[in-house]
């Protein structure tokens, strides 16, 4: 194996990353959470301002580091979080618009999925950071103070412990935990070689990136998880149903600090105690009630449309009755924003359709005729 060994560092490498903190422009927390606002971020206090306050302390800290000189064991270490909450709430969202419009730091979004299907035996999890030496245009000091997502990071559960959970009877393999037990070297503070191109080959060459300085945030909708609290509470907690039935449990759940906070919740889940355990706070997101699913829709997808049809000429209108029709349907699908989309699109498709097929059209408007909706063009 070639290793392209970086430490101890270099004086240019050390001096680019001076020059690339000295010109990191750092808001306020509180100033992040307008700018997140500004860019359509809807709902989310507890999770927005907690994330906020996790970019505010990374950078803050990078910056006392290696512009201020100071000595890493008086600085608080480097922090990981993890995102809790139903489908479609805006944890995927959270970390794109944050690290992609608010905070111009190297980072990458991992969906983990393709981790669990392959297992130990498959693809290298060092390889997370060799997406993240990408983001930072192979400049591996930069790379090292970056932020990485695991998405869909609840996908990694052990398929033993989750069946024996879901009531599935038996099973096959462990393929997880494989998983797993290599995350926990990432996410603590070690030398990682990792591939500087990313090929399924154990002879590709490496350089070692120190996850020190890099923070981590996993997100995961977890479902399943709030039956199986209820279950060790002795009790069951639904969307509005008690008792949830046949082990099935809601999708638009909402946790609690407290409800997130045992690792042995997670433990049942199928995670191993000691992954959960190398993240600093477990942060819960809430599903979208109706006043933020009514602000979505109306403040971005229906815009999102409204533009489109305008580069046609066409105006777009939607009535207040459909607005509320449409926020009604998306809740009973439970997928939050997205239910909002994929419920828009349903009624707009046709409209669309007409529209676009009848040149002259200048006006497409959705309205309610006897509980049905209905386009009118004009
Ligand atoms: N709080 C929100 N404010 C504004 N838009 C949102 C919000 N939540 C979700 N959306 C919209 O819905 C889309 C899907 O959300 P997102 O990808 O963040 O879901 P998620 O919570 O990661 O769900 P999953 O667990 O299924 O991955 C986003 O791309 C965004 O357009
Ligand atoms: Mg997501």
């Amino acid at each position: 194996m070639l290793l392209l060994k970086q430490t101890p560092k270099p004086d240019d490498e050390y001096r680019r990353l001076q020059h690339f903190l000295a010109n990191l422009y750092v808001s306020t927390p509180r100033q992040m959470v307008e700018s997140l606002r500004q860019e359509g971020y809807v709902g989310q206090d507890n999770a927005v301002k907690a994330t906020c306050l996790f970019a505010f302390r990374h950078i803050s800290r990078l910056k006392k580091l290696y512009l201020h000189r100071i000595d890493p064991r008086l600085l608080p270490k480097k922090n990981n979080i993890l995102f809790v909450g139903p489908t479609g709430c805006g944890k995927t969202y959270l970390v794109e618009l944050l690290f992609q419009k608010v905070i111009k730091l190297p980072h990458v979004i991992v969906d983990m999925t393709g981790y669990s299907e392959t297992g130990y035996v498959g693809q290298d999890v060092n390889s997370v950071l060799t997406r993240l030496l990408y983001a930072a245009d192979m400049d591996p000091s930069l790379a090292a103070i970056g932020i990485v997502c695991l998405d869909e990071f609840d996908k990694l559960a052990s398929s033993h412990n989750r069946a024996v959970f879901a009531g599935a009877g038996t099973t096959k393999d462990v393929s997880g935990l494989g998983v797993q037990r290599e995350l926990l070297k990432l996410l603590e503070s070690s030398d990682v070689p990792v591939p500087v191109e990313l090929s399924h080959s154990d002879y590709a060459p490496r350089t070692v990136i120190s996850t020190e300085n890099i923070s981590f945030i996993a997100c995961g909708a977890f479902s399943g998880l709030k039956g199986h609290i209820g279950r060790l509470k002795g009790e069951y907690i639904g969307f509005g149903r008690t008792p949830l039935e046949k082990g099935i449990d809601a999708i638009a759940v909402d946790y609690s600090d407290e409800e997130v906070e045992p690792v042995r919740n997670f433990q049942q889940f199928g995670f191993l105690p000691e992954l959960i355990g190398r993240f600093d706070r477990i942060i819960p997101f809430h599903a979208l009630g109706e006043n933020e699913l009514t602000q979505i829709l109306k403040e971005k997808v229906s815009k999102r449309w409204a533009y489109e049809f305008g580069l046609h000429d066409i105006q777009f209108e939607i009535d207040e009755e459909v607005v509320r029709h449409i926020i009604k349907k998306s809740i009973t699908r439970e997928t939050g924003a997205r239910g909002v989309e994929a419920t828009c699109i349903r009624y707009i498709e046709d409209a669309a359709f007409e529209a676009y097929s009848s040149p002259g059209t200048k006006k497409i408007r959705l309205k309610m005729k006897n509980d049905e909706v209905e386009y009118e063009l004009s």
